[in-house]
């Protein structure tokens, strides 16, 4: 089974994915809308191919994702993990692999969705949040939930200290749920 990663950003989920050895599929193809992104660097460490786009190059959405889709089917990926991709999938892209796009949130969804989830969770006083695995829809985190694990604010914590440990519970849930999908199939 093979498998695509889209992240734009630093790439630790990407990198706890391809450090995890009983991994049910194989990552061959990190999609990235952004050339200077870290995760790009740890892709190349690992020998996966990736797709680098800007959208502006491209005159749509529509355009952007159509290019996609033809990398994707070209490498005969099945499922795709999004790991701090920053948009939101459109109708070509869903189309193609509907219910095979899975998205980790760092919230307990359907509170804190879109950008800062854990900033905003911090700024609310919230004593509990966590992490979401969730199938992608049209919407900004929203979609069928798969897995979620709660996290506790502690007494003092800065929202420094609430990151690290929801990054870890990150770093702990997905490949697990990433196993658990492609093996009930
Ligand atoms: C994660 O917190 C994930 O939940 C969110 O984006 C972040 C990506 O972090 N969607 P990283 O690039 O995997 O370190």
């Amino acid at each position: 089974v093979k498998a695509a990663v889209f992240a734009s950003g630093t790439g630790s989920n990407f990198d706890v994915i391809m450090n995890t050895e009983d991994l049910a599929c194989e990552i061959t193809l990190l999609v990235c809308d952004n050339p200077e992104a870290q995760v790009i660097q740890k892709a190349n460490k690992y020998g996966v191919a990736v797709f680098v786009f800007n959208p502006k190059d491209y005159p749509s959405k529509k355009a952007y994702e159509q290019q996609i889709v033809k990398k994707l089917q070209e490498a005969g990926i099945s499922w795709i993990f999004l790991a701090g991709y920053m948009r939101i999938a459109g109708p070509v892209l869903l189309g193609a692999f509907e219910n095979k796009i899975v998205n980790i949130h760092p919230s307990l969804l359907p509170a804190f969705p879109g950008k800062d989830a854990i900033g905003q969770a911090f700024k609310a006083g919230v004593k509990i949040t966590g992490v979401t695995v969730h199938f992608i829809d049209e919407g900004i985190d929203t979609g069928p939930i798969i897995a979620q694990v709660p996290v506790t604010v502690l007494t003092g914590d800065t929202e420094t200290e609430l990151k690290e440990r929801i990054q870890k519970t990150e770093h702990q849930l997905y490949p697990k749920v990433i196993n658990q999908l492609i093996q009930a199939k």
